[in-house]
């Protein structure tokens, strides 16, 4: 390997992020995990990705269901980012939220900036993650600044930066 995991792991945290929390359903069962690898992928048609760890159980319930709702998370939820994110009694992760469905049957995370519905279209192995492509079907804007994410902590938005 060309270079140390540590390092590789670094610097990827120096790209800054957006939050989101990427949300499945299959039949009866929900899961959700918060995730920083999105972008957008076409827009003739509409299409996103995300990347998965193959160890997420999110993955698991995207594929049996073949949909994901991609919640675009604001300032201020980075309790919610962490709670998505720990392994720590991970059923507990929607208590106390309520959420709507999205068409699809995902739940849609209350306070986002923004959810976007996806029927799963493909799903590519890449090293020890997998990509996965869904077709935007319908979104919901809400309104705010966003969660940012950047060398292992979250931020926000600075008025004026980068001018
Ligand atoms: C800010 C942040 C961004 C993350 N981004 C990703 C990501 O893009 N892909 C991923 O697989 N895991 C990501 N994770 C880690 C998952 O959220 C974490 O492994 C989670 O426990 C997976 O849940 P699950 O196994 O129940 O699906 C991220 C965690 C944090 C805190």
């Amino acid at each position: 390997m060309p270079i140390d995991a540590d390092t590789y792991r670094s610097t990827l945290g120096l790209w800054a992020t957006g939050v989101t929390i990427i949300t499945a359903c299959a039949g009866d069962e929900i899961h959700g995990m918060t995730a920083s690898d999105f972008a957008g992928v076409s827009l003739e048609p509409p299409l996103v990705m995300v990347c998965a760890d193959k160890k997420a159980n999110t993955l698991g319930v995207i594929e049996k269901g073949r949909n994901m709702c991609v919640n675009l998370l604001a300032s201020g939820q980075d309790a919610l980012s962490n709670k998505f994110a720990s392994k720590k009694e991970e059923w507990t992760r929607f208590d106390g939220l309520e959420c709507a469905t999205a068409r699809t049957g995902a739940p849609l995370i209350p306070g986002a900036l923004a959810s976007l519905d996806c029927e799963i279209v493909a799903m590519h192995e890449a090293g020890d993650h997998v990509i996965v492509i869904g077709q935007v079907e319908h979104v919901v804007q809400g309104e705010g600044d966003p969660l940012l994410y950047f060398a292992g902590s979250y931020r926000g938005l600075a008025e004026g930066a980068g001018s």
